[in-house]
């Protein structure tokens, strides 16, 4: 993972782009790091900052890395808009993805139809777009309110026993 270059994709075709959305969360933990059996590089050398090792940091250091390469480029761009997205809320009734947790409601707004919160849910991104031409779109807590959108266990290679609360 190089946590401070922006993905190749981005940097070979962002003068294609129209508009560019883009979006990070819910893989930025150990669990998956390990799995992965991802190492976190910054400057092309395996970093060896240890603050920057915790999880929280890695992901804030990329963000604002991220954020801060496009806002430079966009100058040659003018036509381009770019988002950062917050993330997807999880929807599980009680516990977690790999419980067998179930999120089965079928009623939109059962919950409540308003948003309560003025300020976004992120900070990270909050933080990284201010200042910059990068523009946030909070989706997280409008989206708070609609847990009964998810696929589920009715995707295509859905199993009973896991459920997707979370796209
Ligand atoms: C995230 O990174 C920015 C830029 O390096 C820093 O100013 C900010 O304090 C960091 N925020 C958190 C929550 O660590």
């Amino acid at each position: 993972m190089h946590l401070d270059r922006p993905p190749a994709f981005m940097r070979r075709f962002i003068h294609c782009f129209d508009v560019l959305i883009l979006n990070t969360g819910h893989h930025w933990n150990m669990g998956k790091l390990n799995a992965n059996r991802w190492v976190m590089y910054v400057d092309g050398k395996p970093n060896e900052d240890k603050k920057r090792d915790e999880i929280g940091n890695a992901k804030n250091f990329t963000v604002h890395s991220i954020v801060r390469w496009l806002d430079s480029h966009l100058p040659s761009y003018p036509h381009l808009k770019v988002f950062f997205r917050t993330i997807s809320p999880r929807h599980f009734f009680n516990r977690d993805w790999n419980t067998g947790d179930t999120c089965d409601n079928t009623t939109p707004l059962s919950g409540g139809s308003e948003v309560m919160q003025d300020g976004s849910s992120d900070p990270v991104i909050e933080g990284a777009v201010k200042g910059t031409k990068v523009k946030i779109l909070d989706i997280n807590s409008i989206s708070k309110l609609r847990d009964e959108g998810h696929i589920s266990r009715y995707s295509i290679r859905g199993t009973t026993d896991v459920n997707d609360c979370l796209h």
